[in-house]
């Protein structure tokens, strides 16, 4: 792998990273105003970064096609080149903010996988506009770089996700949940208690309609609110459900699972918060139910993944993290098991399905 100075034959002047982010309550909320409990993961997208004095960007990435180096000129961003989206989002949303900058020469390598629903490209969003800011200098905050990131990702990527995964990356740690209130980005450090560890599961599956599934969910969402007579299906209340299950279907099954999993983030967050682990697993085996069968994002071979975590006796509670169609689990094991528990649910899995499972977390050397 090139260094930065066999690229561009100088140095870098500055570096900076961002981690990626497994999600443990609290899906399909945040476009929906809702709540959400991410945490971070050992697993971080890095930049290396020198200014240049004029409008050229040339950028290269590990996860790119071998040496070669893109170039564009700064206000020429346009989607279709791969990668290479998420930079020309990120300067795109920079620019529009009225803050003024010069190109740079960048450099990308990341140990978060792409494609696994572990948030690469909020990873990559957050890292290049900490990079940005240490280099120029700009006056941004962290909420600020994450409502950026998810500007260049709705923007130029045009992916219509919402504000979690920037959040996540910009502000999460890894031993601590970000409880997050979608609507006005308060949020508050959820320190995990000792007694638990997190592991993820990759299942290796990807689902080429992964994107248009989750446009045709918000969408249903956004549907379900109007008729509901409310701003966002946040803004039912928990207890009422009676208006809920009279919606045609599926908006009935898709309100259900918005409106009962935030009740669900809250009474997680309560659980970890009292150490109550009796009460965490039940709640993230309801939420994948609901999103298995309300909100209909998950596979048959994703619920086996969850069942055979359920079946480890190291194993408080499993569910689908992410956006679905694919990608991974989130296990919350007894404190020291989770290596171990990981290992063992993946492969009870693999031989069950055939599948080629992966432990992404926690974090073992070797190729990934
Ligand atoms: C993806 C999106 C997030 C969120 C999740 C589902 O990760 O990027 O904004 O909507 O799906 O919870």
């Amino acid at each position: 792998m090139p260094e930065f100075a066999e690229l561009y034959g100088r140095p870098p002047t500055v570096r900076a990273d961002a981690p990626g982010r497994v999600n443990l309550i609290g899906e399909h909320t945040d476009y929906n105003g809702g709540y959400v409990l991410p945490v971070a993961i050992p697993r971080r997208t890095c930049v290396e970064l020198a200014p240049r004095t004029d409008r050229t960007v040339r950028a290269w990435s590990a996860a790119g096609p071998g040496e070669t180096i893109a170039t564009y000129t700064l206000g020429t961003e346009a989607p279709g080149h791969g990668w290479l989206d998420y930079v020309m989002g990120v300067t795109q949303a920079l620019a529009a903010t009225g803050r003024r900058f010069d190109g740079f020469d960048l450099r990308v390598t990341s140990d978060v996988p792409v494609g696994a629903g572990l948030s690469s490209s909020a990873a990559l969003e957050v890292a290049l506009l900490r990079g940005l800011r240490a280099l120029y200098p700009l006056t941004l905050d962290d909420l600020e770089i994450a409502r950026l990131g998810q500007r260049a990702e709705n923007d130029l990527v045009g992916a219509p996700v919402g504000i979690m995964d920037q959040v996540a990356a910009s502000l999460g740690s890894e031993r601590t949940a970000l409880f997050l209130d979608t609507r006005t980005l308060a949020w508050r450090a959820i320190p995990l208690p000792p007694t638990i560890e997190l592991a993820v599961v990759d299942s290796g599956i990807t689902h080429a309609h992964a994107s248009g599934e989750y446009r045709v969910r918000r969408d249903e969402c956004a549907r379900a609110a109007t008729l509901l007579g409310v701003a966002q299906l946040r803004d039912v209340a928990p207890g009422d459900l009676s208006a809920v299950n009279r919606l045609p279907p599926p908006l009935d099954r898709r309100a259900r699972h918005v409106v009962t999993e935030d009740a669900r983030v809250l009474a997680a967050t309560a659980a970890l918060e009292a150490g109550d682990l009796e009460r965490l697993g039940p709640l993230l085996y309801a939420s994948h139910a609901s999103m298995r069968d309300d909100f209909e994002v998950s596979l048959p071979a994703i619920d086996a993944l969850v069942e055979a975590a359920r079946a480890d006796p190291d194993v408080i509670g499993a569910r689908l993290t992410g956006g679905g169609f694919g990608g991974c689990v989130v296990l919350v094991c007894r404190a020291g098991r989770a290596a171990e528990a990981a290992r063992r649910v993946a492969a009870a899995w693999a031989k069950e399905t055939g599948g080629a499972p992966v432990v992404r977390v926690p974090k073992v050397d070797g190729p990934t």
